[in-house]
């Protein structure tokens, strides 16, 4: 049967992580003793394609890899997870790859490669243009080059294409991002970047919604998130609490699964609360992509809570 949903389409990053499982976080200068190492597919861009793509939602990829041993091996997770490929290339050279340290608190610290990622250029956006003038929201985020993000966020808006911006890492953005985007979803110290430390959510979001922006999601990982509409409703939306052992890519499962909630016809409270949910159970699970839930898990999930 042909699928008439509008696709989720994400122009962004994708990474192989090198995860190292350690006590706690070594300080400067400090050698600590590991519990584990292992590769496993991460990247901001990836794990959003994966994480809706496992809620059962349509979704495709604009992105590149290197063509290391790495390459194939993340476009292959993918493929397997659901996300339509078609939009990938392979380039010469490294892939994305994150070294990163994750604690046995879940807590983790994560330095980013780009590797391919940095290869993301106008034309990797040209050359899919029917694809992302087809979708239903595109999602992006801060690990591909500003002027390829600027670009799509443009094209986007050319289109009337609704864009989530995932402001992760935090950088610098041009003026022109704030109109053009549509969910803005910092965590904590992202939004700090942006409008300097206000640990008040109202404040906080506000001060983004001055900006322009026409809807803010503050990612506050244990405490909820925080939706604000502009020129219409904010509140929180509650966490729910489960015992975490690795939040590498929380954040991520959280932006799929808004993406899918928004497109599903929820409102922007109900689909936070699904995407809480969704990001409740990837913190219990170790990875990044491989940590994200599926639908049936969201829902038997949601029932045990209601
Ligand atoms: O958000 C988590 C992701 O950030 C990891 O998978 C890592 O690849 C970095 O991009």
């Amino acid at each position: 049967m042909t699928d008439h949903r509008k696709p989720i389409v994400i122009v962004g990053s994708i990474t192989m992580d090198l995860v190292t499982r350690t006590p706690r976080i070594p300080a400067i200068g400090q050698t600590l003793i590991g519990t584990g190492f292992e590769t496993t597919p991460g990247g901001k861009g990836a794990n959003q394609a994966v994480a809706a793509a496992r809620l059962g939602y349509p979704v495709a990829m604009v992105a590149k890899v290197g063509n290391d041993a790495y390459g194939p091996a993340l476009l292959e997770n993918l493929r397997r997870s659901g996300v339509d490929t078609a939009g990938m290339s392979q380039v010469p050279g490294s892939s994305g790859l994150a070294p990163m340290f994750v604690a046995d608190d879940g807590l983790n610290a994560i330095v980013v490669v780009p590797g391919a990622n940095g290869k993301m250029n106008r034309a990797a956006v040209d050359n899919h243009a029917a694809l992302i003038r087809s979708a239903g929201m595109v999602l992006c985020q801060l690990e591909i080059p500003m002027d390829t993000l600027s670009y799509t966020l443009e094209f986007c808006a050319r289109s009337g294409v609704p864009v989530m911006l995932d402001p992760a890492p935090a950088a610098d953005l041009p003026s022109s991002v704030w109109e053009q985007v549509a969910w803005f979803t910092p965590n904590e110290t992202e939004a700090a970047h942006y409008v300097g430390n206000e640990s008040d959510a109202e404040q906080c979001a506000m001060r983004l919604l001055a900006k322009g922006l026409r809807g803010v999601v503050l990612k506050r990982g244990g405490e909820g998130a925080y939706v604000a509409v502009a020129g219409g409703h904010a509140s929180w939306v509650e966490p729910f609490h489960v015992d975490a052992i690795d939040t590498v890519a929380a954040g991520d499962c959280f932006n799929g699964a808004f993406a899918v909630a928004l497109l599903e016809g929820k409102d922007p409270w109900s689909a936070a609360r699904f995407a809480n949910a969704a990001a409740a159970i990837c913190v219990t699970r170790k990875g990044a992509a491989a940590s994200m839930p599926s639908r049936p898990d969201v829902d038997a999930f949601l029932a045990k809570y209601a």
